[in-house]
């Protein structure tokens, strides 16, 4: 087939921030620059005319051992003489504050101004971590996301989310730090092991159920080619789930329940807490059975489905209609992992989304329709088996 080359413009509504999103083919050097030069990464343009600019390219090293070309891609868009080249290990432990400074470090002593800016060249590790990064540097720097997971691809690299772990819990220190663009590149897809695909389907399987009713029927009448990772197939996938994360982050980047609070916007999309769809059960599936995380946010999407019909908030075939396209996706379902509420409780206890007694709780209404019902620990029990 020709070349994939599709753009979507990322908006946030506050500080009107726009960002494009732009889905590539290959990671040919000529198609690579094309992009990056079109992006402004070469060079600016201000008042003071062209300047140069150079890049601190913090990349994942294991990505980067099954893609070894990436890496000379990039020297040769990217000369060493110039830039900066990082290598961090796509392990949640890259993702700590040493890292970090180690990383400002070599950025202060390499002498990277504000004008320059950071690649973040990974998964969702590498992503957060150079999102954090540039979110301090200088007080902040332009940070381009070249995201090469599907989980990545589809979600941490949108919506400016940026984060490092601390020793009591993850994600504890971050800042959110909007990226200048995003690159996705499907080809990147193709080393990418069975089991990182999986668990980002399940985040684009959530979308779907949560979301939207027009994925859903993609997925199901194109479940083959997704999972053959047909470049197309994949394209219309990640736009599709690219322009959900956008809609909702752009109208409560915060995640502050935008309509909740002010009624402001007619779009039931306005709130960031319906993206936590199938994890507040998911969290504790992933913990309690050491599931991947997209695949136990599968589970949860599932058992938000069942308790959705059996609270009587949707019809019950929206139930069967989810696990049947989980199923299709080999996702893993409530129905065929062994598990247990007493298993998942006590790391349901500890969520987030926990006000006084009661859970605030993703529900469906229908498929594609999702909102947030306040449950209590009682309403759980009707998942007990
Ligand atoms: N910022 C956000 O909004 C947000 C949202 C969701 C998740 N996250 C974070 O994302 C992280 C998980 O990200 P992830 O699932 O992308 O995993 P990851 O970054 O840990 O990468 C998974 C593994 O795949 C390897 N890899 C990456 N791309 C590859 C490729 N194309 N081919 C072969 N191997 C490849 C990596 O080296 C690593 O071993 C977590 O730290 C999570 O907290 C952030």
């Amino acid at each position: 087939m020709s070349g994939v080359r599709r753009r979507l413009n990322v908006r946030i509504h506050r500080d009107d921030v726009t960002y494009p999103v732009v889905v590539c083919q290959r990671s040919r050097a000529t198609e690579l620059g094309d992009v990056f030069d079109k992006l402004g990464l070469f060079e600016s343009r201000g008042q003071m005319g062209r300047v140069k600019r150079r890049a601190c390219i913090v990349y994942d090293e294991g990505f980067i051992h099954a893609r070894p070309d990436v890496l000379r891609t990039l020297r040769k868009l990217f000369p060493l003489r110039d830039n900066l080249f990082l290598g961090v290990p796509g392990a949640e432990a890259s993702k700590s504050i040493f890292k970090a400074e180690k990383i400002l470090g070599e950025m202060i002593k390499a002498g990277l101004t504000r004008n320059d800016f950071c690649l973040a060249v990974g998964g969702g590790v590498v992503g957060d971590l150079g999102g954090f990064v540039a979110s301090l540097y200088h007080r902040g720097m332009d940070v381009v996301h070249v995201p090469t997971t599907l989980l990545a691809m589809v979600d941490s690299s949108i919506g400016g989310k940026t984060a490092v772990n601390h020793p009591e819990g993850k994600n504890l220190i971050g800042a959110f730090h909007q990226p200048a663009a995003v690159v996705v590149v499907l080809d990147f897809l193709d080393s990418l092991p069975d089991f990182d695909f999986q668990s980002g389907l399940g985040e684009v399987f959530k979308y779907a159920v949560g979301f939207s009713p027009a994925l859903f029927r993609y997925l199901d009448r194109h479940a083959e080619q997704v999972l053959g990772r047909d470049p197309a197939a994949l394209a219309h996938v990640l736009l599709e789930s690219v322009a959900i994360k956008s809609e909702v982050v752009r109208r409560d980047e915060r995640e502050t329940g935008v309509a909740r609070l002010h009624l402001a916007s007619r779009s039931r999309f306005a709130d960031r807490r319906l993206l936590n769809l199938g994890h507040t059960i998911g969290h504790g599936i992933e913990k309690a059975y050491a599931l991947p995380h997209g695949m136990a946010v599968a589970v949860g999407v599932t058992i938000a489905a069942k308790l959705s019909a059996k609270l009587k908030l949707c019809p019950i075939r929206c139930y069967d209609q989810s696990m049947n396209l989980a199923t299709r996706l080999l996702l893993r379902t409530d129905a065929d992992l062994d598990w247990r509420l007493k298993d998942v409780l006590p790391y349901v206890r500890r969520d987030k989304k926990l006000v006084g007694d009661r859970l605030q709780f993703v529900c469906l209404k229908n498929i594609g329709h999702s909102f947030v019902h306040p449950i209590t620990f009682n309403d759980l029990k009707l998942l007990e088996r």
